[in-house]
Parts: structure tokens; C-alpha cells; sequence
């Protein structure tokens, strides 16, 4: 049955996990949907695992919609999610609802874009306007020129609390679903607790209502280790069987484990 936006905030209050992965292309679309994954995220994560670059800073709109098409022709009964791109939603609502409009109308059902509260005008012209929006806190992989890295957010109480506030603030302006990542369990999960709009982790604990990893580093495809992750082709005779292991280990909540939470 098609996954909508209705089946995941059912999802949501029936407590049953969200497996979401991303997706570049239509074979691996196909592939991920008949393991069962319900959000296909064509995430900018393509300018480092696909196009060889350092940050998904080089990645364009132009490049998205290219992905999005593809995924959306083998996506099948899953939510097909698309990554607006740096520079395409730090811009007027009226230019980012322009930008999403073409990723909507090459597939996308959903875009997700980085930013907390100064986003909160964004969200609300796009969710008013008939774009569902996934709103990315926490660690905004776009933002890594202001971190001086890729480091773990909401560690600090105030920090913590204002992670908690944002959410609460997006979901008041129309956001859909709202994606944490490298953000302490507890706070993760208090913040799910807090929103009646289903919640996504990725090195974010076991507490949110879903799960997120990139599919090349959960095939183990990119060397580097990073404590949030873990390799699914460990053990699987084949790519179907370990994205079927993530989506069975995510159903059941046994990924994440307490080793890959911070
Ligand atoms: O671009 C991406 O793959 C993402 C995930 C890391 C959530 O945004």
C-alpha cells in the first residue's frame, strides 16, 4: 500500500517504527522499496557518496531533481524525500517555494530542508501552499563552515532546550515530520515525545519514531567509522538481504543500539 503522509503519522501513533534510507537512483528505489523501507530520502549526502565530494555544499537543484526523478520512477508504494540543496531554500519562502515546486513536479512528495527557527517562515509558506516539509535539527550537514566540523548538537541544556523549542515551532508552522541528527537519546527523544508529528534519527538514539542512515555507509561502502552506524552487509549474502536486516532491525527497535547513541 502507498505510505503517505497519513500512514506515517498513523505509524507514529500506533509506536510503530519509521525505516526511512536513502536513495539516488531507480534500481536501488526499486530495490529498498521491496525491503519494506517507507521513505525513500534522496538526501544531498549524494555530493559526498556519488559525486566524490568533500560536504554536500557542491550539490545543486539541478542535481536533486535529476536524483529525484530517477528514484521517484522505482520508488514503487514508498514516500519518495527530497534534500533541497544548499542555497536553494536559504533564500525568500516565495523563491523556496519555487525551488521545492520542481522538485515536487519531478517526484518528490516531501522536501526536507536544514534550519530551525529562522526557518519557521519557510515552513510555513511551503506547508500552506501544499508542500509537506521534514525540517532537519540538529547537526545541518550545510551549516559545517559555521561548526568547524561535524559535531554533535544539544548537548548543552540550553542547547538541548533550544532544539526542543524549534521543533515545537516548526510543527506550529505546518512542518510534517522533523529529522534530528547527532543529538544526544535523551534529548531526541524528549523532543519526540513533545510533537505529535512523527520524528526521524540518524545518531539521534532509539527514541525518535524512525530511523535514517545513508545507504552506502550502512552497506559499508565508505570506509570511516562513525559510532552511530552500523554495517548491515555484515553478515547479508546480498544488498536486498541487509536492507531488509535494517528495515527488520528498525521495525523491532534493535538498531539503534545503546553502542551507536551518544
Ligand atoms: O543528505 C542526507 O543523506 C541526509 C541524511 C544524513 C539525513 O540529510
Amino acid at each position: 500500500m502507498k505510505i503517505t503522509l497519513s500512514t506515517l503519522n498513523k505509524m507514529k501513533r500506533d509506536g510503530q517504527k519509521i525505516a526511512m534510507l536513502t536513495c539516488y537512483d531507480a534500481t536501488f528505489a526499486a530495490i529498498e522499496a521491496a525491503a519494506g523501507v517507507d521513505i525513500l530520502l534522496i538526501g544531498d549526502s549524494l555530493g559526498n557518496v556519488v559525486q566524490g565530494h568533500a560536504s554536500t555544499l557542491p550539490v545543486t537543484l539541478e542535481d536533486m531533481i535529476y536524483h529525484t526523478a530517477a528514484v521517484a520512477r522505482g520508488a514503487g508504494p514508498a514516500l519518495v524525500l527530497a534534500d533541497m540543496p544548499f542555497g536553494s531554500s536559504q533564500v525568500s519562502p516565495e523563491k523556496t517555494f519555487e525551488n521545492a515546486a520542481r522538485l515536487m513536479a519531478a517526484g518528490a512528495e516531501m522536501v526536507k530542508i536544514e534550519g530551525g527557527e529562522v526557518m519557521i517562515e519557510t515552513v510555513r509558506f511551503l506547508a500552506s501552499r501544499g508542500i509537506p516539509v521534514c525540517a532537519h535539527i540538529g547537526l545541518q550537514p550545510q551549516s559545517v563552515n559555521v561548526y568547524g566540523g561535524y559535531k554533535i548538537q544539544g548537548k548543552s541544556e540550553d542547547e538541548a532546550e533550544t532544539l526542543r523549542r524549534d521543533a515545537l515551532a516548526l510543527q506550529e508552522a505546518g512542518a510534517a515530520m522533523v529529522l534530528m541528527e547527532l543529538v544526544p537519546a535523551a534529548v531526541a527523544q524528549t523532543v519526540t515525545e513533545a510533537l505529535s508529528i512523527p520524528t526521524i534519527g540518524i545518531g539521534a538514539g532509539a527514541g525518535t519514531d524512525g530511523q535514517v542512515l545513508v545507504l552506502h555507509d550502512m552497506l559499508g561502502l565508505c570506509p570511516g567509522k562513525k559510532r552511530f552506524l552500523r554495517n548491515f552487509m555484515t553478515g547479508s549474502s546480498c544488498i536486498q538481504t541487509a536492507i531488509e536486516t535494517y528495515v527488520n532491525a528498525v521495525k523491532s527497535g534493535e538498531f539503534p543500539a545503546a553502542e551507536h547513541c551518544f
